[in-house]
This record gives structure tokens, sequence and C-alpha cells, in this order.
């Protein structure tokens, strides 16, 4: 059997924008979604019109401007949300307008204050006039998984009786775990007569760290489309991360046969602009696109990786466009990666040398805790009678800073 191809929803622009210290200009917006039609992305979620007027002219400018991806905008379940979304994707070569209403008794009584057939009478209306201004057509039942899954499972029939294409499904506070996920999704998709009328679709927040987790759950459980981020950006502690969810299913394609239309060697781009744009750093050990997630310092792994990659790497840096592996050299290194260090800046040394080096080089990371290759050739000439030459780049596998081999430098 074929391996299935999932829909990437890309809502960096809309959820990811909206969390505290995210936030875009339109031309910043404008960048990011042309670095995502880049990456292939299936859907660009561009932003929510009716939030503002800068939102809505972003909006349009991205649906102007970037070919490729649908593009798609967020509406609440009332007109003037639609009628705007409408107008701020009208340029678009393909458009989606994405609706949404909370169907959790708790966001109905407390939040909305509405009945559940007036949530219901909302979601059908809301499609039906979004179908006005494209076929292609979202509904999301925001805090899906606290929803009472009989009112849940009435409300998506009668959305795709107006019209739906695409249902979302959210985790919207991130409570589920994974197995819960995947028994929801089938669960929901078992009882809704024209389930096979619709690409499911899963939107899971990352509260408990379970984000991409539940979003592997919930495309073994039939869901078609997963909605995510660059660098799990989002609402609180954020989405599913893009680059966590597509390299999971990547590298671990025997357990997972899914397929997407990603480019993963602009993954690492991908996550540097974001950061540029925004200001905020990538996470030092987040997977994927982190600066340590291609590093290694201990003497064991760096030894291990100098003898056969594959013991400490699942993955090679450049398929996701990120730079080479870095041996770093620090008070965890063993004298194998200081050796080769050496070796490459043009240091040989006698194996009396290398163990006064490497003496003294623990010593300096203990002190500094980088030891950059400028150290070692001070330390080396202090410490050994060879004659030292100053370092070269030229083909180096591995470098002693992280910083030399350009992480956090944007692109
Ligand atoms: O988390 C959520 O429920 C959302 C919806 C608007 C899709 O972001
Ligand atoms: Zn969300």
């Amino acid at each position: 059997m074929s391996n299935q191809r999932i829909t990437i929803f890309d809502t960096t622009l809309r959820d990811g924008e909206q969390a505290p210290g995210f936030s875009m200009r339109t031309t910043e917006k404008l960048h990011m979604a042309k670095q995502l039609a880049a990456l292939g992305v299936d859907v660009i979620e561009a932003g929510f019109p009716i939030a503002s007027d800068a939102d809505a002219e972003s909006v349009r400018m991205i649906a102007t401007t970037v070919r490729g991806p649908v593009i798609a905008g967020l509406a609440r379940c009332h007109a003037k949300d639609i009628d705007r979304a409408g107008w701020a994707l009208q340029p678009a070569e393909r458009r989606r307008i994405h609706v949404f209403i909370a169907t959790s008794d708790l966001h109905l009584e407390r939040k909305l204050r509405i009945s559940r057939q007036d949530c219901l009478d909302a979601a059908v209306a809301a499609v039906r006039r979004a179908r006005q201004f494209t076929d292609d057509v979202q509904f999301s039942a925001e805090d899906a998984t606290r929803s009472d899954p009989d009112f849940l499972w009435r409300t998506v029939e009668a959305v795709i009786q107006a019209g739906a294409r695409t249902i979302n499904l959210p985790d919207t506070v991130g409570y589920s775990t994974p197995d819960e996920i995947r028994d929801f999704f089938q669960a929901i998709i078992g009882r809704v007569p024209s389930s096979d009328q619709v690409t499911w679709s899963a939107h899971c927040h990352d509260d408990l760290g379970l984000a991409v987790a539940n979003s592997l759950a919930a495309i073994e459980g039939g869901a078609r489309q997963v909605e995510c981020t660059i660098n799990g950006i989002g609402e609180r502690a954020g989405n599913a991360s893009l680059e966590e969810f597509v390299m999971a299913t990547r590298v671990r394609s025997d357990k997972l046969p899914f397929v997407n239309g990603i480019a993963t060697r602009q993954i690492y781009a991908s996550s540097q602009l974001l950061s540029s744009l925004t200001g905020e750093p990538v996470q030092a050990n987040k997977a994927i696109v982190g600066r340590n997630a291609f590093a290694h310092e201990a003497g064991i792994h760096q030894d291990g990786m100098l003898k056969d990659r594959r013991t400490y790497e699942i993955m090679r840096p450049e398929e996701v466009g990120a730079p080479q592996a870095t041996l770093v050299v620090g008070k965890h290194s063993g004298r194998h990666a200081v050796q080769r260090r050496c070796e490459l800046i043009g240091i040989t040394l006698e194996r009396r040398e290398l163990d006064a080096v490497y003496r003294a080089v623990i010593e300096h990371a203990d002190r500094e805790k980088i030891v950059t290759d400028a150290d070692l050739v001070e330390i080396a000439g202090r410490l050994s009678t060879t004659s030292v030459k100053p370092p070269t780049y030229a083909m180096p596998d591995f470098n002693a800073t992280p910083a030399e081999v350009g992480y956090g430098h944007g692109v």
C-alpha cells in the first residue's frame, strides 16, 4: 500500500504570530510567507483579517503575491469576519476561509454564553456564507477534544452538509494524550455519516509538551492534515512544531507510513528567518533546529561520531539544511576530539604533547565553557614543540565553536 499524503497546514503567521513577542509587520509576514512557499507547505494560514486592519492588509498582500500554497484566513462564525476574510483572500490563486466556533460546554456556557443549538446554527450559517467566497471552506470546532462527542459529531455532520471541505478538531489547550487523540479521531470519524467527503485535520497545542506526539497519533486515528508552526511557536506553549512533525515521519517512515511535500533542506533557513524577523532566539536544545541539535560535546559521543556518525546521529544536518555537525571542544570532550580538532586546524601533536594539551584544554573549558580554535592554537603553541600554524577553515568535518559555523546568524 502506498504511503498516505499528509497536508501540511502552516499557521506560523496566525496562531504563531498571535503569541507574545512574535508579532510581525506586513513586509515581514510577506517575507516569511515566501519562505513557507519555498519550504513546500500546502496551506499558509496568513492571518485573522478581522483582528486588525494591519492583519487584513497582510493577508491580502500575501494572497496577492505568494503563489503555490493555498492561502487561508481565519474567521469567527460572524458575517463580518467572513466577509473581511473573503475580501482579504480575494486575490489569491487558491483561497481557503477557515471558520471556527467553540463546541465544548465550558466554552459555550462560560465564554460565548450561547446554547448548543445556537452554536450549531452559527456554524452552519458561517460555512454557508464562506462558501459564497470559495469552495474551500474549513471548519474548526475549538476545544474539540473537551467537547461532548455526541454534540461534536452532529455539529460536524451539519457543517459538512453546509459545504465544509476540511474538518479540524483542535486540542486547543493541549490537554490530550496521544492514545486519547488517536481514539478520539477514530471515534468521531466513525460516527460522522459523511466523513469520507472531507479531510480531517489535527491542531495540537503544546501545553504538556505533547503537540507533536498528539499530531502523530491523530494521523494514526485518521487525520490527513496537520496544523503546525515553524519552531513550534503559537499561543501559550505553542503549536506542534512543523520541523519535528515532518522529520519524525521522515526518520521513522518504518513506523509512520506518511508522506508530505516539505523540502526538508529549507527547514533550517525557515527557522532562522522566523527567529531573525521576530527577534526571538530558537531554544538551544530545540529538536531539529536548535544550535545543539547536531552538536556533540561528551567525549564518548565524540569518539563514537568520529568512528561512525550513526552511533549518535539519526539524521544528517544537511537533510534539514543545518550547518555541519559540530564537535564542541568543552570540558566533557575526550582526547580523541581534541586531537582531531587540532589536526583539522593544522596542529599535529606527539602523544606526550597531546596529554598536556588535553589537560590544559579541559582546565580552560572549566573556566571559559567553550574552547575556540584560537584558544587551541594558543594552548598548543605554549605546550608543544611542534610548529603551530594558524587555523584554516578549508573543509573541516567539525568545528570548535558553533558560532563559527553560522548558528544563530539568520539566513
Ligand atoms: O487552538 C485552536 O483551537 C485554534 C482554532 C482557532 C483553530 O487555534
Ligand atoms: Zn490554536
